[in-house]
């Protein structure tokens, strides 16, 4: 077996919105395993591109292949049900309920396919249920987020949701994690302890992580390849240093800040 394997491989892909290139011929695979980011300026394509591989958007063209599979045409929940979870921009929990119910809420949808088996939650065996309750209490652990599992999500800080956001993503045991922007709208530390906290799922349990960002600084630390876009094109792909030290990259950033 080869030592690493693509996990995703997306090839020459593009999405126009009525004459506007959102991604314009973008090629880039994520391996086995990896902490691969997209960054570029606001309106560089990265949503859009998210939005592609999730099944949000269609693109014209190109090629979105998830281990072997290609991902173009499926609908969202079939390419969710392949192993791929995403969070938005915005924070996508339940705010009435619990940490715990929305882990378990995640879990569930992993159990059994489908909304009414997990609406009603009809012959959920005694080993599922423990299963369950084991799952969210090791992924609970990993967030830090153990001590606040009987509070309500709505309560919480928006770092600490965004925490709770992740640890439901993680209970449905994706092979694939997308985060879009996971630290928009927070402060200095709570920016650090997210960078910290995904460094840290990705390397404990060894899940693959395509992360965007706007923040480049934030990527730098944690990632093992950056790509960066710009007007929907990839202008640099490679370690974060090759890429934060690329002359196309720096007037990227440059210009977006004028
Ligand atoms: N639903 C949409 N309809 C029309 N244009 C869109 C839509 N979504 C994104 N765009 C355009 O595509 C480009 C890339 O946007 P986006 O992917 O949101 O960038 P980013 O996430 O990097 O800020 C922008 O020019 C944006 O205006
Ligand atoms: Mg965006």
């Amino acid at each position: 077996m080869p030592e690493t394997t693509n996990l995703l491989d997306v090839e020459d892909l593009s999405l126009s919105f009525s004459g506007v290139r959102a991604i314009d011929g973008v090629t880039f695979s994520v391996r086995e395993g990896e902490l691969f980011s997209v960054i570029g300026p606001n309106g560089a394509g990265k949503s859009s591109l998210f939005n592609c591989i999730s099944g949000v958007y269609k693109p014209q063209s190109g090629s979105i292949r998830f281990a072997g599979d290609q991902l173009i045409g499926l609908k969202p929940h079939r390419i969710a049900r392949k192993g791929i979870a995403r969070t938005f921009q915005n924070v996508d929990v339940f705010p009435a309920m619990t940490v715990q119910e929305n882990l378990l809420l995640a879990r569930d949808g992993f159990m059994r396919a489908g909304a009414l088996g997990c609406m009603i939650r009809i012959g959920r065996s005694a080993r599922e249920e423990r299963e369950a309750a084991a799952a969210v209490e090791h992924y609970a652990e990993l967030l830090h987020i153990t001590d606040l599992l009987a509070a309500p999500v709505g309560s919480l800080p928006h770092g600490t949701q965004k925490r709770v956001e992740l640890a439901r993503v993680l209970a449905a045991e994706p092979r694939l994690i997308m985060l879009d922007e996971p630290v928009a709208g927070m402060n200095h530390d709570e920016t650090g302890e997210m960078a910290a906290t995904i460094q840290r799922v990705n390397r404990e349990l060894r899940v693959a992580i395509l992360l965007v960002e706007h923040d480049m600084s934030m990527v730098m630390g944690i990632s093992d390849r950056v790509c960066a876009l710009d007007f929907g094109q990839r202008i640099a792909l490679g370690s974060p240093a090759e890429v934060a030290g690329d002359a196309l990259v720096v007037n990227a950033y440059l210009g977006g800040a004028l």
